[in-house]
């Protein structure tokens, strides 16, 4: 049978190129690159090296990138560095963020800002809440469940403001932006200053790179506190001999994905657009969920009214469909997705509904084929 695979969202298969270029360093290039002799200092050479091409697509210095065994780690880095150097202040979220960003922020006094029904951030909800002893926002740059894509410009540009009012109020407290990209790296800009961003997580399980490896982009300056600590590689900043054939999986991978977003996403676009269409067309009283307009260009999520999505899957992987019922980190709970009550659907609803996440492989005749059988299935 033809396995037609819609879960790009929860994994994506290693290209064949970065395989190529980490096989070295799992074989004949050991080295510890902390090691004195020649053929180590190379390793150590390939390591910042790759560290320098995943800078680039920051707009940033190597010395502002820490590698990190994935997206999870790289967000508690971000959350739990930036409030463990400020005591007591306080961090705001979105309410539809990824668990790896609610559950640290929840550690300390934090606040969840409210979303629109399409999934957009309440920029004038947000606004509200904070105060003159906030010191960190954390707001996703696109979600994992329902592909909305957040104004990060919009509210950086809103941080600019409290920053120029707390000087002339003589407030020296930061305000830093910390944004999760982990959905986002494969198709929008990731240049920092052109975003705003202070901090930003990027993930390569979710672009074509090994699992367990990500980065977080920390913006000179930011004050953080370590969260892994040891023999001081990475600056200090995450100890631990460095997965050095991961580092140059993730920067080999972001060099693929960034290097041609544009035209991958104009690819994927038209095909998302094809199987929302093809599915209102034929399924009655679906519901498509996030913004029809800052959507991720590979995200389709529907409720279908009635359906238990956990059946519908089982239904749809007999027929050789791979799809989602929610995020994958969230499939094995009990409880409905977060994000689907916070922009206002029901448990049953929730239930009800599914992701389907398209990639690189994904074909037109693969939309036509899963189109069809979902239709069939809830017929
Ligand atoms: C938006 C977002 N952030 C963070 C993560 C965490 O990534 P990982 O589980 O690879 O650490 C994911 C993974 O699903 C994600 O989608």
């Amino acid at each position: 049978m033809h396995k037609i695979y819609l879960d790009y969202a929860a994994a994506t298969p290693l290209d064949s190129k970065v395989k190529e270029a980490m096989e070295p360093y799992l074989a004949e290039k050991f080295y510890n690159p902390s090691a004195t002799y020649l053929a180590a200092k190379a390793v150590h050479g390939d390591i910042e090296e790759a560290r320098g091409r995943v800078a680039h697509w920051f707009g940033a210095r190597p010395s502002e990138i820490i590698f990190t065994a994935g997206g999870t780690e790289a967000n508690n880095l971000a959350i739990q560095g930036v409030m463990q150097a400020f005591p007591g202040k306080q961090v705001i979220v979105s309410s539809i963020e990824h668990e790896s960003v609610l559950a640290p922020a929840r550690r300390y006094k934090s606040k969840e800002a409210t979303v629109n029904p399409d999934g957009t951030i309440d920029l004038a909800a947000l606004e509200k809440l904070i105060t003159n002893q906030t010191v960190l926002l954390s707001i996703m740059y696109a979600n994992n469940e329902i592909g909305t894509i957040q104004p990060i410009r919009e509210i950086s540009r809103l941080l600019q403001k409290i920053r120029k009012s707390r000087k002339a109020d003589g407030n020296d407290l930061p305000i830093y932006l910390h944004t999760d990209a982990a959905q986002a790296s494969q198709y929008l800009d990731l240049h920092a200053a052109r975003l705003g961003a202070d901090l930003i997580t990027i993930n390569g399980g979710k672009i074509y790179g090994p699992k367990q490896t990500g980065a977080l982009y920390i913006k000179t300056g930011v004050k953080f506190q370590p969260q892994i600590l040891g023999g001081g590689q990475e600056r200090g900043a995450r100890s631990g001999t460095e997965n050095v054939a991961g580092a140059v999986g993730l920067a080999a991978a972001l060099d693929l994905v960034q290097g041609r977003r544009h035209e991958e996403a104009e690819r994927v676009r038209i095909l998302r657009d094809q199987l929302m269409e093809l599915v209102e067309a034929s399924i009655p009283g679906v519901v498509i969920n996030g913004s029809r307009v800052r959507r991720l260009p590979n995200n389709v999520h529907i409720t279908i009214p009635g359906v238990d999505n956990e059946r519908l899957l089982m239904a749809l992987d007999d027929k050789g469909i791979m799809c989602a019922a929610g995020s994958a980190c969230s499939a094995s709970k009990e409880e409905s997705s977060h994000v689907l009550r916070a922009i206002g659907k029901t448990d049953n609803q929730a239930y009800s509904s599914l992701r389907l996440s398209l990639g690189r492989m994904t074909k037109s005749a693969d939309i036509i084929k899963a189109a069809e059988v979902l239709a069939s299935l809830v017929e």
